[in-house]
């Protein structure tokens, strides 16, 4: 018998996109033809600024692509103020992108006006899910779009956590009434540093709320792992993967490739492989 996938907060599946990076425009924007991909992601904040070369080529993606804005610059967990200027800048983005949502990392990236430049984690506390999901709320309310938060890679923790990461997605996310961005590979890196089980985070989360799913390849350096993009997805994050649409049906999916950029047609094998999966575990929901 088969069953309904969650609802995704009402959020459409556009299918397997990647993440549109400089090597690759002559092949996504040059041709006589859009090149197979269903969708293609942006860094909001590399085409904020009016007028130049970024936002001659955003007219030329736009007339060909659905784009969907990925940001890297919120900091939804500093203590700070929220940066409304930035909130403003993005929103007319939104404006002329038309994505149907935004998102960006659950993580703070600064402290008194100092930019770290990383997407550092939070203590999963009771007060920290106060305060990041307030800041969530009136975030989503200014921009007039749904928010997901995705989760980050991380390499240290905190003595003060009283919940596992995917309890804290889980209280932010419902307390919020934002939606999730599932990194399998952030989830298979932190698993790997921190020594707990990936598959307790990808059933533990609220699948309803899941309305797109980073995919990325690491570094191993033995005794950890570095989040690089650098790579090929391996097998265990496909795992993690096929455990998630499973879980959440299918998924809008974002192959991550941003260090060591291959070739357009390796990254458009990368999502071929996940078209593969979700076509696989779509035909066992229907049997
Ligand atoms: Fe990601």
């Amino acid at each position: 018998m088969s069953t309904k996938p969650p609802a995704r907060l009402g959020l459409p599946d556009l299918g397997v996109g990647v993440g549109m990076r400089i090597p690759h425009y002559a092949d996504l924007l040059d041709g006589p033809e859009p090149a197979r991909m269903d969708w293609l992601e942006i860094i909001s904040e590399n085409f904020m600024l009016p007028g130049g070369l970024p936002r001659y080529n955003l007219g030329r993606a736009l007339s060909r692509y659905q784009l969907v804005q990925h940001g890297v610059s919120l900091s939804i967990g500093a203590t700070e103020a929220l940066d409304l200027e930035y909130l403003r800048k993005l929103k007319a983005l939104i404006g002329e992108t038309k994505t149907p949502w935004v998102s960006d990392h659950l993580c703070w990236t600064g402290a008194h006006g100092v930019n770290l430049h990383d997407l550092l984690p939070l203590p999963y506390t009771e007060e920290a899910v106060k305060h990041v999901a307030a800041r969530a709320r009136q975030v989503q309310d200014i921009l007039g779009v749904r928010l997901l938060l995705e989760n980050v890679s991380s390499y240290l923790t905190y003595t003060s956590s009283t919940m596992t990461e995917w309890e804290f997605l889980t209280a932010i996310a419902d307390e919020a009434d934002v939606g999730l961005l599932l990194d399998c590979n952030n989830i298979y890196v932190s698993s790997f540093n921190h020594g707990f089980d990936p598959r307790d985070f990808v059933d533990g989360v609220p699948h309803a709320r899941v309305a797109q799913i980073h995919l990325a390849g690491h570094t191993n350096y033995g005794k950890y792992i570095i989040d690089t993009h650098s790579a090929p997805v391996i097998d265990p994050v496909w795992q993690l993967y096929r455990q998630a649409i499973e879980r959440c049906g299918p998924v809008s999916t974002l192959i991550e490739w941003d260090d060591d950029i291959p070739p357009f047609a390796e990254l458009c094998a990368e999502a071929e492989k996940a078209r593969v999966i979700r076509d696989e575990v779509a035909r066992d929901r229907a049997a």
